[in-house]
Formats: structure tokens, C-alpha cells, sequence
């Protein structure tokens, strides 16, 4: 691990640092060093400190230690004496290679008049901070940042309470996140109570995990107060705020710590103020305007509502603005115009409103303006071209509208980074089809523009690393001269729900080395497959007309998550390498194309990552292979419409995530066995056995372990889609960009003996499929644990017997379908419970006696009826007679209890649930047809907006 994980991320800060330095310096009257001379007890402990590490000249350009060598300690390199008695009492020994641990008995605590320590930037291999720092009670400055400690911060610290300056910054590794210093026990609260006198705290990456103690509102002499990504939860005391010296505050990415901001009534000396990803909420006060030395405000992904108040424009000094991802309406005020030092204005992914203003273009210091994601309309203004400093222009993903010429950018020299996609813009190419500017973009969302063509200025980029041309009417053959284009740097093309017919002059391989994601989705491509190169992460080639088959060389790249061919007219044997190919594919979706043979022995890795598979609607033959008991992350198996041969595989009943099984119209056959273990299925939600050979009874048995239908699930906010999710990054030089993936599961089910097509399934969706097989014997009346099913259906089988009466229990159920069958006694009144079933058919069995009235079944006509003859009342003609019109008295039960308590059942619901209460319910199942629960939404990946982080 390098020395310096956090060097470069935050030029601010070491900035900052420096400024404290200098100041620290002058506190300590550095300048009387050369007076005095040394005391040999501590030139010895120096020394001997010296020796307790390796100088790991590799890791670092320069030591401080290499030059101590002359008897006068106070003359070496990083020490400071006292003028008068010699003592030394600051060493600073920042960036100086040291490697090696540090305990209690280092000679370092024996320097006990030491008032400055700075130890930052070096490498204790991960050591705690040693107890004995307490003994260093005169320190007023002490610095261990970017030092590898590790462990629980000592309680010893709260030792020293004439501390001005206390720095633990970025003991943390930046790729795993991981925090290697804690203030948990003894807590944050416990160690700072009594260091009154701080002005510098930063605690940033320190793993705190508690509130924010008040205490430290009356810590008056802080100026910065750093605590960024400290896991802080709880409300944030907003007396912090007013602290009179307070010039520095960063307490972002906090997840779970909330707060508001105060009335300021007063101005402030606040420079910096940093909320990001916090959970900050209410509006920006008009007193805001009081914060007026202010020139960085960070608060992107907070919960800020309301309306950017004018006041802001008062505030001048501002050179960063990034309220990006908040809920901010309204549009942008006008007084902004007044911020000619802004640099980076973000209002990104708000609730903007209004045109974009013409006068952002006397901004013209900004190198940043991010304004994608809101609700902006109107022509894009001509003076944006004015923006010569711009290096991101981003304002996507709003209503904007009109004609816009692509060359009005080409100005600006340094805009590598440009978003104008999902607009209503027409964009018209002017000189950048002619192929004349040397301009080099690295990423550009161009999606939606209403292009015809590839724009020719493409040809000539060689940086590009972003390139979504989706969603417009290009026509005609991707040209060929795009496989010049940014070779090296390529990670995402799009040119998904376009008009392409093909490629040319393809080579073997695509030439973009670094390619993650491609998609060439709806399109009408005809021609192989084109093969990415093993960097790739995503392919979707969904929705054409290719032909061919699928090249081994599929099975090599490494790092593929997605693979989605369906609906094409590919064909051949599915590679059978797929199987013991990389344990990272999440997604294969072969459905609806022409392939035959078996399906390859998938998971044969037992390290796959493997959630969902869909092969339907093709040819394939054979088994279920038995290596998918392996895929212990599968949640979703699609194989219908195909020619398996197989029993039930009650095997995959051990699969923890298994959600979906779907196995309609193939040749499972022979009866299911009981299950074998407790948790079989126990996450199932959708099961389709339909159109099978299936025999003996109905699987009622493992109605014990289908835990996931029997518990209603509240869908709490917002929907949740069964999908596949994970995150791609690129990280070539220029930009970090990134982009969440989500395959969302899809799936195809008879919905009133229609097959019916549905992009999306929410999570709360639960449907049982067993109709047309061979099933005998009576329906259990375990089926009415299932609480949550939507939808049951159980027609043409040879099922006899009583519906039973528990299925009034399915209080969630939209329909039930039990036609074609030999079921028989009365249809019991409890089923009119059911205030959301909307479809009911129970026609061509062998049912008698009264139809229930009332409630839904007001709804239902002949149809649901028909084909029993010994039925009647509404909406038969046939009438009851009068021994038929009273309840089912004489109904063939074994029990007689239980037919008392269903009589008793009976009347209680009818009471209660009444006329009103039916009308209502009814109603409400209007509202609920079967698209509310699998809604039908296009596969836009509307996350899909690359960034800078
Ligand atoms: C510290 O010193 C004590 C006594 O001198 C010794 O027992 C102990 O092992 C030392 N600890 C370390 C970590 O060197
Ligand atoms: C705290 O500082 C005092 C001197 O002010 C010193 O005597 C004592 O040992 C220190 N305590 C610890 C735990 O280091
Ligand atoms: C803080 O100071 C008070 C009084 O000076 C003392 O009683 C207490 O022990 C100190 N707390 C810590 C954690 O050192
Ligand atoms: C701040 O200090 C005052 C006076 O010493 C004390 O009464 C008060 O409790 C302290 N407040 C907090 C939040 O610690
Ligand atoms: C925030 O709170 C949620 C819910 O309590 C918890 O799961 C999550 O781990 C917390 N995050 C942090 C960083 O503490």
C-alpha cells in the first residue's frame, strides 16, 4: 500500500494545512531555534526514536531523519528548541519515509516538553496511537494524519487539554473504505471534552459512529472543524454554526446524520461549508445571506427543499456552489448573476424550473455547470458559448427544446465533458458533420438529440471515454470509420433505440480495449454478434435481427456482468464454456431467439455470481443442468417455451435467493415428491408450471416452506423492481465516470389466457401457475396461507372435490382461475372477501348450488360461470329454487364443525363487509389491475449519467 492514499484527493485541505502550519510555526517561535543547543538525553532519545524505523526511501522523495548527524539536535532538520533552556519542543517530522511501529516505550514520550508533534504522512503500520501520548500534556499541536495508525484512539489523548490543533485526517484506505482509526470507546465525546482550547479538529475518516457531541458549541476558538465520513448520525447542533471563529465546517458523507441550517442573525467569518451526502434538510434560509465570506458551499445529495433563496446572490465571494441532488423547486434567481467568482455552480437533479437563464453567460470564471436532471424548458441560451473557461457543461435530462448547433461549443476549448441528452433538443450538426475541429471531448451525451447520422466530427476523437448516441433516428450501418475512434479510451458506447441495420467493415474484435459497456440494443442489426474485448462489462444486444451464433469467445471475458441477446434470430448450440466461464456474469438473457441443444452446465464455478437466467422461448432440449443448484445467488430461473425434458427440480428448492421459477410449456412431467428440507422455496414469489406434463397431486406440501407468499409485504416507498444491480466506473486518466446497472428481470405470463409481456416485476408480485397439467386430487386448504398471492391458477387439470373455503383468506388476490377442472359442491361464500379480485373463473367444472352475490362478484359475468350445470342465481339464467337460495346447509363436509364455523364465518362477513364496504373495495380493485403490480416501463436506464466524482 502506498504512503500516500489520500494525497492527491484534497488539494484544499493541504492548502489549508499549510496555511495552520505557518501559523502553528509562528505559535511555537520557530525562529529562536538556532540559539540553543541540544540536551544529550533528548539528542539520544531522537536518535533512538530515529532507529525504531526503516527509512523507506522508495515510498517517499525525502527524509528529514538522513541529515541528522551534528551533536546540536536543535540545529537537525524538523526540531525545535527552546530559545532559553535548550528543551526540545517541536518536531516535525511530516513526509519523512518513516516505516515501522510506535509503542508506549518509545523515547518519543520521553521528550516531555514537546508543544508541536507532527508525525503526518508516514507509515506506522497500522500501530495504535500509543497510550503514552498523554505524557505529552504541554502539546499544543499534534498531527498523526495519513499515518497508518489503526485501532481505538487512547483515551490518554483527552491528557491534553492545551492542545490548539489536533489532526487524525486519513487513516483510512480510499479503495475498501476502511477506516483505520476509532473514536468509539472511549467515545468522541469522552476524549474532546476537556480540549477546550482547540481551534483546528480533524477527525475526517475517523470511524465515530455517534452524535455530535454539544459540547462542542462551546468550543470558541474553533476555526475548522473537519469530520467528514466519520458514520456521525443524529442532529446536527446547529449552535455549531454560530461558533464565532468558525471558518471551516465539513461534516459530509455522514450518511444518517441529519440537521437543518439556523437563522444567522449575525455575519460569520464561515469560508467553507461542506454537507454533502448528508441528510440535511428544510430550506436554505434568506440569512444566508449573512455567511458572507463564503466561498465554497457544498451541499450536493441532502434532502434541501424549497425554492434558492435570491439572498444567495449576496453572497459574492462564492467560487464553489454544488447543491446537486436535493430537492430544491423553483427557478434559479436571477441575483445568481451577482456570483462572478463562481468556478462551479451544480444545481444537478433538483426540481428546477424556468428557462436557463441568458446571463449565465457573464459567469464566465466557471469551468463547471451542471444543471442536468431538473425540470429547465426553452431554447439553450447562444451566451453559453461565452463560457470560454467551461470544462463541463451538463444540462441533460431536462425539457429544454429547440434547434441547438453542436459547433456553439467548439469554442470553448477546454469542454471535454458535455450532456445534452433526453431533451427536446433537434441538434443540428453545422460544421461538426464536416469534420473540422480538432476539439477533443471525453464525454458526450447526445442522446435523444433527434440525430440522423453519426456526427463526422467523431471520426477525429481519439479521447473520447463517453459516447451515448441513443434514442435517435440514426439510420443505415454504424461507418466504419468508428473503429478508429478513441480506441484506447472508449468505455461506454450507446446506440441503443436507433434505426442501425448493420455494421461496416466490422473487425473481428470491437477495437475499443477498455470498452465496459455497449449497448446496441432496438435496433434492426442484422449480422453476428459483434465480440468486445474482455474489459467488457455489459453487453446488450438486445431487440434486433442478428443472426449467427454466440462465439466461445464469450466465455473469456472476465469481467462481464450482463450479457442480453434476447430477441434476435440468433441461433446454433449456446457455447457450453458459458458454464465454467468468469464467476462475474450476473445476467444472461437468451430469450426468444433460436437456439437448440442443452443449456450449458451453468455455476459449474462455485464462485458464480449468477442471478438471473432466461432462455425462453427458443428450442432448447434436455435437462435443467444440475450444476444450477451451485448458483447460490440465482433469483430468477426462465426457461419456458422450450423442449426440456425433465422431473420437477425440487433440487433448486436450496437456493436462498430463488424468487422466480419459471418453467411454463416445456416436457416436465411425473408427480412432485414431498419436499426434502425446511426452507425449500422459502423466497419464492412466482411460480409457473403451466402447460407441463406435471401428474399427481398439487406441491401443497411445500406450501409450508413458500414463506415469501405468505407474508404481505408493504412496498413502501416508491416501487422496487426485481432487477440485477451493480455499478460500473471508468478510470482512465481524464474523468472517473460513472453509471449503476440494472437488469431488471422480465418476465412473460398468462394473464386471461393471454400471454402477456411485462419489462418489470415489483418485488411484492407473488403468482402461482399450474395450470394446464395433469394434476389430480383436491385442492389443499393450505392453500389459503398464501396471503400474499396475486394470482393463483389452477384450471385445466383433473382437480376434484370442494373449492375450499380458506382461499377467502388470499385477501391480496386480483385472480383466481380453477376452470377445466372436476371440482364440485357449492362456490363457497367466503370467497366474497376478496375486495381486489377482479378476474374469477371457475367455469366447466362440476360446481352446484347458488352463485354468491354481492361484493365482486357483482362484477363477473357468464363467462367465469359457464359449463356447470347445476349452478345458479346471477348472472345464470338459471334461478335458484327455493331449497338453493339459503345458505349451504347441506354441503357434503366431513366436518360438521367446520361447517358451522364457515356458516358463522359467513354471516359475520356479510354484516360486516356490507354494501358500502363492497361498493368501496370494488372500487378499489378498478385501480388494481395487474399492470399496477407488474408495470410495463422501457428498459431506460435513466441512472445511466456519467460523472465526474
Ligand atoms: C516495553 O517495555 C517493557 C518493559 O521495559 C517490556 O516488558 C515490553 O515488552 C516493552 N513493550 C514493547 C512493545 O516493546
Ligand atoms: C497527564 O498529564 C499529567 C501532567 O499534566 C501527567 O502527570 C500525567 O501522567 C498524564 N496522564 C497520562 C495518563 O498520561
Ligand atoms: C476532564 O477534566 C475534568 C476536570 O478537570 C476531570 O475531572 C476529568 O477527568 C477530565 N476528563 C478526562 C476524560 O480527562
Ligand atoms: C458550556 O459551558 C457552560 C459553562 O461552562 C456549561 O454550563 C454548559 O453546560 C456547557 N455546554 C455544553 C453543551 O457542554
Ligand atoms: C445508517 O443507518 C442505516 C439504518 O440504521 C444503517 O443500516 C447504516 O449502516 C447507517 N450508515 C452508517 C454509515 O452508519
Amino acid at each position: 500500500m502506498g504512503l500516500s492514499l489520500c494525497l492527491i484527493v484534497f488539494r484544499n485541505l493541504v492548502l489549508k494545512l499549510l496555511l495552520i502550519n505557518i501559523f502553528i510555526v509562528n505559535y511555537v517561535s520557530f525562529a529562536s531555534v538556532q540559539l540553543s543547543s541540544c540536551h544529550d538525553e533528548e539528542r539520544l532519545a531522537l536518535l533512538q526514536f530515529k532507529d525504531s524505523f526503516v527509512i523507506k526511501k522508495s515510498a517517499c522523495a525525502y527524509s528529514k531523519v538522513l541529515r541528522w548527524k551534528s551533536s546540536n539536535c536543535c540545529l537537525w532538520e524538523g526540531i525545535d528548541c527552546d530559545a532559553e533552556t535548550g528543551h526540545v519542543i517541536g518536531l516535525d517530522l511530516s513526509s519523512s519515509c518513516l516505516f515501522g511501529s510506535i509503542n508506549s516505550n518509545s523515547t518519543l514520550f520521553s521528550l516531555g516538553h514537546l508543544q508541536l508533534l507532527n508525525l503526518a504522512d508516514n507509515h506506522f503500520n497500522f500501530s495504535q496511537i500509543p497510550a503514552a501520548i498523554g505524557q505529552l500534556s504541554g502539546l499544543t499541536y499534534l498531527n498523526l494524519s495519513k499515518s497508518f495508525f489503526y485501532g481505538q484512539v487512547p483515551l490518554e489523548l483527552s491528557n491534553l487539554t492545551k492542545l490548539s490543533s489536533l489532526d487524525l485526517f486519513c487513516n483510512y484506505d480510499r479503495d475498501t473504505e476502511e477506516k483505520f482509526l476509532q473514536l468509539r470507546n472511549p467515545n468522541f465525546k469522552t476524549v474532546v471534552r476537556n480540549l477546550t482550547r482547540l481551534e483546528v479538529l480533524i477527525l475526517s475518516h475517523v470511524d465515530i459512529s455517534s452524535e455530535v457531541p454539544d459540547l462542542l458549541t462551546n468550543f470558541t476558538s474553533l476555526t475548522t472543524l473537519l469530520l467528514k465520513g466519520c458514520e456521525l448520525y443524529g442532529d446536527f447542533p446547529d449552535k455549531i454554526f454560530h461558533l464565532p471563529n468558525l471558518q471551516w465546517l465539513d461534516v459530509g458523507f455522514n450518511e444518517n446524520l441529519t440537521g437543518r441550517l439556523p437563522e444567522f442573525h449575525q455575519r460569520s467569518p464561515l469560508n467553507t461549508l461542506k454537507l454533502t451526502d448528508t441528510q440535511f434538510f428544510g430550506s436554505l434560509p434568506y440569512s444566508i445571506e449573512k455567511l458572507d465570506s463564503l466561498e465554497i458551499f457544498k451541499a450536493r445529495h441532502c434532502n434541501f427543499s424549497g425554492p434558492i433563496p435570491t439572498s444567495l446572490g449576496k453572497l459574492t465571494k462564492l467560487t464553489i456552489l454544488d447543491l446537486g441532488i436535493n430537492n430544491f423547486n423553483g427557478d434559479i434567481p436571477s441575483s445568481l448573476q451577482n456570483l462572478t467568482h463562481l468556478t462551479s455552480l451544480l444545481f444537478d437533479d433538483n426540481q428546477i424550473i424556468g428557462p436557463i437563464p441568458p446571463w449565465l453567460g457573464n459567469l464566465t470564471m466557471l469551468t463547471a455547470l451542471d444543471l442536468h436532471f431538473n425540470l429547465l424548458h426553452g431554447p439553450v441560451p447562444q451566451s453559453l458559448s461565452l463560457l470560454l473557461n467551461l470544462e463541463k457543461l451538463l444540462i441533460n435530462d431536462n425539457n429544454l427544446g429547440g434547434n441547438l448547433k453542436l459547433d456553439m461549443f467548439f469554442n470553448i476549448k477546454n469542454l471535454t465533458e458535455l450532456g445534452l441528452g433526453h431533451n427536446n433538443l433537434s441538434l443540428i450538426l453545422g460544421k461538426a458533420n464536416k469534420n473540422v475541429t480538432s476539439h477533443q471531448f471525453n464525454y458526450l451525451d447526445l442522446c435523444s438529440c433527434k440525430l440522423r447520422k453519426f456526427p463526422h466530427f467523431l471520426k477525429n476523437q481519439s479521447e473520447l471515454e463517453w459516447l451515448d448516441l441513443g434514442e435517435n433516428k440514426i439510420s443505415g450501418q454504424i461507418p466504419n470509420w468508428m473503429w478508429n475512434t478513441s480506441t484506447y479510451t472508449l468505455t461506454l458506447l450507446s446506440v441503443c433505440n436507433n434505426f442501425l441495420t448493420g455494421f461496416d467493415q466490422i473487425p473481428a474484435i470491437l477495437p475499443w480495449v477498455n470498452l465496459g459497456i455497449f449497448d446496441i440494443s432496438s435496433n434492426m442489426l442484422r449480422g453476428p454478434l459483434p465480440i468486445p474485448p474482455p474489459s467488457i462489462v455489459e453487453y446488450d444486444a438486445s431487440n434486433s435481427m442478428l443472426i449467427g451464433e454466440i462465439s466461445p469467445l464469450f466465455c473469456n471475458m472476465s469481467s462481464l456482468y450482463s450479457l442480453d441477446l434476447s430477441n434476435n434470430n440468433l441461433g446454433g448450440i449456446i457455447p457450453q464454456c458459458l458454464g465454467n466461464s468468469s464467476s462475474s456474469l450476473s445476467v444472461l438473457s437468451l430469450r426468444n431467439n433460436s437456439f437448440h441443444g442443452i443449456i450449458p452446465q451453468l455455476c459449474s464455478n462455485n464462485a458464480s455470481q449468477l442471478k438471473m437466467i432466461d432462455v425462453s422461448y427458443n428450442q432448447l432440449q434436455g435437462k435443467l443442468p444440475r450444476s444450477l443448484s451451485n448458483c447460490l445467488m440465482l433469483e430468477a430461473i426462465v426457461v419456458s417455451n422450450n423442449q426440456l425434458h425433465d422431473s420437477f427440480p425440487s433440487w433448486l428448492g436450496s437456493l436462498p435467493e430463488l424468487k422466480l421459477l419459471i418453467l411454463h410449456q416445456n416436457g416436465f412431467y411425473g408427480a412432485i415428491e414431498k419436499p426434502k428440507q425446511d426452507l425449500d422455496f422459502s423466497n419464492l414469489r412466482v411460480l409457473d408450471l403451466s402447460s407441463n406434463n406435471f401428474t399427481g397431486e398439487l406441491p401443497s406440501q411445500y406450501i409450508f416452506h413458500w414463506n415469501a407468499m405468505k407474508y404481505i409485504k408493504s412496498n413502501g416507498y416508491g416501487l422496487t423492481y426485481l432487477s440485477a444491480k451493480t455499478s460500473y466506473q471508468s478510470n482512465l486518466a481524464k474523468g472517473q465516470y460513472y453509471s449503476p446497472i440494472e437488469e431488471r428481470y422480465t418476465i412473460t405470463i398468462m394473464i386471461k389466457g393471454v400471454a402477456t409481456h411485462y419489462e418489470a416485476i415489483q418485488d411484492i408480485f407473488t403468482f402461482i401457475d399450474l395450470a394446464d397439467n395433469r394434476f389430480d386430487g383436491e385442492i389443499s386448504d393450505l392453500f389459503g396461507n398464501l396471503k400474499a398471492l396475486h394470482s393463483l391458477n389452477l384450471s385445466n387439470n383433473r382437480l376434484t372435490g370442494c373449492i375450499p373455503s380458506s382461499l377467502g383468506n388470499l385477501s391480496e388476490l386480483e385472480s383466481l382461475d380453477l376452470s377445466q377442472n372436476n371440482l364440485s359442491c357449492y362456490i363457497p361464500q367466503e370467497l366474497k372477501q376478496l375486495g381486489f379480485l377482479s378476474s374469477f373463473n371457475v367455469s366447466h367444472n362440476n360446481l352446484t348450488g347458488p352463485i354468491p352475490q354481492g361484493n365482486q362478484f357483482s362484477v363477473f359475468d357468464n363467462s367465469s360461470f359457464d359449463g356447470n350445470p347445476e349452478l345458479c342465481g346471477d348472472p345464470l339464467s338459471k334461478k335458484c329454487g327455493n331449497s338453493q337460495s339459503s345458505p349451504p346447509l347441506e354441503e357434503d363436509h366431513k366436518d360438521s364443525e367446520s361447517i358451522l364455523k364457515k356458516y358463522w364465518i359467513f354471516i359475520l362477513a356479510g354484516y360486516i363487509s356490507g354494501l358500502v364496504v363492497g361498493v368501496v373495495l370494488a372500487d378499489t380493485s378498478m385501480k388494481r389491475t395487474p399492470e399496477w403490480l407488474v408495470e410495463r416501463v422501457s428498459k431506460r436506464r435513466k441512472g445511466r449519467k456519467g460523472q465526474r466524482t
